[in-house]
């Protein structure tokens, strides 16, 4: 299915051969393109994605820009919950270290191949612009990432090795991504890419669904798994998962999706319940990464969509202690780190709480597949300081 290296490398040659050389007389179609781009967005169906796609993100797939990462069983989470079987999809892998990679490759890849954008301008709490560094520049294009302030040193510094052009701004990421938009609005040949809104990223992100399906066939298991559990931040990847699942009619099967996160950052939660987007007021919690004010819309359409072709939508809050409890129970039983923005998916079932939740709302039959979207901003010093205030 994946071509070797070599040939990888020789597609990627291939490419960006083909590609219009980005400079000012290229301006004019970059301008057309960014409409195009935006007016794709606005048209794209946000409650049908094309269930005929195909081979989705096949081009970025192939030139290796995302990897095709594992499934994994975890026979303690499979324990824990009496022997049902729990898999994990390592997303933390991803050479960025999250699932970001997915959608970003895809973003990209589509940016440069058929529009000839050579710039971008990305906001970002941390993960998604690691991941438009680490995929872009091997497609020859430059990045700028905002960040807030509450992005770790550890983060900003691993951006600016990646060789990005890094600007800290902004209480929180709203804030920073402002500075972005403007930025990109004042720059005729730059792109402004979204941490978690646009088709694009949805697209990309939906392969994991894809690799879960053929590895679950791989493992012995037909058809769909019970449940999918998954952090929440912007909703991207959430959207991406409903993507993926309506493509292999995992919601008509009964699927549940499970959208984990903190109390603290509970932006789908808080829209679930009042089945309309809720804009928090401010982001309390450790999980800085699952830090957006509010969901996309697309987020509800897509929920309300999966729901009325019999699959089941809920949302697991935990707190802080548990999101942290996860990340070092994980760690322990997995020889993992992740930041709590994954623990937060973790929690649904390592917190007996949350787990004895997940399994009431959940098909009776079938595995429950977690996405370990994994996360940089953490290390074994972030790890123990969490460990003494949140959990001694
Ligand atoms: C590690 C991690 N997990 C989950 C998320 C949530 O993703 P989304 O914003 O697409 O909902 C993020 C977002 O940055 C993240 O960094």
């Amino acid at each position: 299915m994946h071509p070797p290296p070599y040939r990888r490398k020789a597609a990627l040659t291939a490419l960006l051969a083909s590609l219009a050389p980005v400079g000012t007389s290229a301006f004019s179609a970059v301008r057309r393109a960014s409409t195009v781009t935006s007016m794709s967005a606005a048209a794209a169906d946000p409650i049908s994605p094309d269930p005929e796609a195909g081979d989705v993100a096949a081009a970025s797939r192939s030139l290796g820009l995302f990897a095709r990462t594992p499934l994994v069983p975890s026979a303690p989470l499979t324990e824990l919950c009496s022997g049902r079987r729990v898999f994990l999809k390592l997303d933390a892998l991803q050479a960025s270290g999250s699932f970001k990679d997915r959608g970003m490759a895809h973003l990209c890849h589509t940016l440069r191949s058929e529009q000839g954008i050579g710039r971008l301008i990305s906001s970002s709490g941390g993960n998604a612009g690691l991941a438009v560094a680490t995929v872009a520049p091997r497609l020859d294009m430059e990045v700028s990432v905002v960040v807030p302030e509450t992005t770790k040193a550890l983060v900003v510094g691993r951006l600016r090795r990646l060789g990005a052009d890094v600007t800290v701004h902004g209480a929180n990421w709203n804030e920073a991504d402002a500075l972005a938009r403007e930025r990109a609005d004042a720059d005729d040949g730059a792109a402004y890419v979204s941490p978690y809104d646009n088709p694009l990223l949805w697209t990309g992100h939906s392969t994991v669904v894809d690799e879960v399906r053929e590895q679950l066939a791989e493992e012995g298991v037909g058809g769909a798994p019970a449940a999918i559990v998954a952090s929440v931040g912007g909703g991207g990847l959430l959207c991406g998962i409903f993507e993926g699942m309506e493509r292999h009619s995992w919601d008509g099967a009964g699927a549940a999706v499970i959208a984990a996160e903190t109390v603290g950052a509970a932006s789908f939660g808080r829209a679930l319940e009042s089945g309309a987007v809720v804009r928090l007021s401010s982001i309390d919690s450790v999980a800085t990464s699952l830090g957006a004010l509010e969901v996309t819309e697309v987020a509800l359409s897509r929920t309300a969509g999966h729901r009325g072709r019999g699959g089941s939508v809920s949302s697991s809050l935990c707190t802080d202690a548990e999101a942290v409890g996860a990340c070092v129970r994980f760690a322990e039983d997995h020889r993992m780190l992740i930041e709590p923005a994954c623990g937060a998916a973790l929690a649904a079932l390592y917190s007996e709480r949350l787990r004895e939740e997940l399994l009431a709302a959940i098909p009776p039959e079938g595995p429950i597949v977690v996405e370990v979207c994994g996360g940089s901003g953490v290390n074994l010093d972030l790890l123990a300081a969490w460990k003494e205030e949140f959990l001694s």
